[in-house]
């Protein structure tokens, strides 16, 4: 979260300090065709920008199905061969979707780390963790032997796993689902990432597990100057830990803002709706009581992607004709960007008022209610 961090001693290389953003996508298209070619292709991601700076936390948040993994995937290089992928993404100050394959995957391997929502499926079983992570020193950083295996002990150690060189020997069965994912963000560091991409990497843990493994990754940031993308159902983690949250919606970003603003003031109708469904703020329960994981759905289905107009009209209180002929730009909103022909009007309409919320309050949970916008019927 702090930005510029800057490396650790000993730990991963991240030495140079290019004048160039970790990551700067533009106008990215993820479009997956049906697998039996018999039914409609799914434009899952419809020309999204992002920048990243090193040293910044950007929160994906957005329902099932709004392109968050498709975003990531895209990124990471990781999209089934049912997929399309356009646009451009730049890191390390390369176009990398327009680099020759053995370049793009030797670039993306360095400078990106992904962390999955399931650590083990990550994580190949027939290794040992030590030999898996001494793997990626070996490709990245020709590191070998020794040399490898203690760096591979100092960056599990930096993970917070305890005892590394006994724990190095263990295959991943054999750890438990929080060490596991500690194990997986230590392999994602290996290499020495500028950007570390984390797909929902603590619903799969308990409430305190969950908690510690966000401040690793939260602490990674600040000290080893990494960006951290960082996909979550959960709005109230994200104001949290996030300096930005950008506002998924079918397959475009609704809205992207510096996180307490977006919480205070929203500027996308979306955005309030996945606020009241958040609110009221309070801090999670050591044994995880009221924790909701996943964001709840709102009242109808999100539209599919690419359509005309705004893909938020058939759901908005506020949709005007020309909401549903004309799709709204992302434009300069109150420090970020909101796509919303009304954003302007939302202080204004009766029954978006601010509630009291309390951004500072760590790793809080959501309180479990139905949501709706107030005066809709059920
Ligand atoms: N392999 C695939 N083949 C075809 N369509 C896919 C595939 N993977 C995802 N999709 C579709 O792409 C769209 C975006 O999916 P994506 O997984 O990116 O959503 P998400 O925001 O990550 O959702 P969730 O919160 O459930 O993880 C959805 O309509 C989904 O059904
Ligand atoms: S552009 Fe119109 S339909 Fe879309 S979110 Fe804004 S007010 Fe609602
Ligand atoms: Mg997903």
């Amino acid at each position: 979260m702090a930005a510029g961090g800057s490396a650790t001693a000993g730990g991963p290389t991240t030495s140079a300090r290019p004048d160039h953003a970790a990551l700067e996508v533009r106008d990215l298209r993820v479009r997956y065709r049906s697998i039996d070619d018999h039914g409609p292709d799914v434009l899952a991601v419809d020309g999204i920008d992002l920048t990243m700076d090193r040293g910044e936390v950007l929160s994906l948040v957005g329902e099932s199905g709004s392109g968050k993994s498709a975003t990531l995937l895209a990124l990471a290089g990781l999209l089934p061969a049912n997929a399309s992928v356009s646009g451009s993404v730049r890191l390390q100050g390369h176009d990398i979707l327009a680099l020759p394959e053995r370049a793009r995957a030797r670039v993306r391997g360095r400078g990106i780390g992904m962390v999955f929502q399931d650590p083990g499926g990550s994580l190949t079983p027939v290794l040992t963790v030590g030999s898996l992570i001494d793997e990626v020193l070996l490709v990245h950083r020709g590191l070998q032997g020794a040399a490898a295996r203690a760096e591979t002990e100092a960056l599990l150690a930096r993970c917070g796993v305890g005892d590394p060189a006994r724990r190095a020997q263990a295959y991943p069965h054999q750890l438990s689902g929080g060490l596991r994912q500690r194990v997986a963000i230590a392999a994602a560091l290996a290499a020495g990432p500028e950007v570390i991409l984390a797909d929902e990497p603590t619903t799969a843990l308990d409430a305190t597990v969950q908690a510690q493994v966000l401040d690793l990754l939260v602490g990674l940031v600040a000290d080893e100057g990494v960006a951290l993308v960082l996909v979550t159902h959960d709005l109230a983690v994200a104001a949290a830990v996030a300096d930005r949250i950008a506002v998924m919606y079918a397959g475009r970003i609704a809205e992207e803002r510096p996180a307490g603003e977006l919480m205070e003031r929203p500027g996308h109708p979306y955005t309030v709706a996945l606020r009241a469904a958040a609110l009221p703020f309070r801090p999670r329960d050591r044994d995880g009581e009221g924790i909701q994981e996943r964001l709840p759905e709102l009242r109808g289905r999100m539209a599919a992607a690419g359509g005309t107009g705004c893909s938020f009209a058939p759901r908005c209180p506020l949709a005007t004709d020309h909401c549903r002929l004309v799709a709204p730009p992302l434009e300069p909103f109150e420090g970020g960007l909101v796509a919303c022909w009304r954003a302007g009007e939302l202080a204004e309409w009766p029954g978006v008022e601010s509630p009291e919320v309390e951004p500072e309050v760590p790793l809080a949970a959501i309180e479990p209610q139905a949501v709706g916008w107030p005066g809709q019927g059920a």
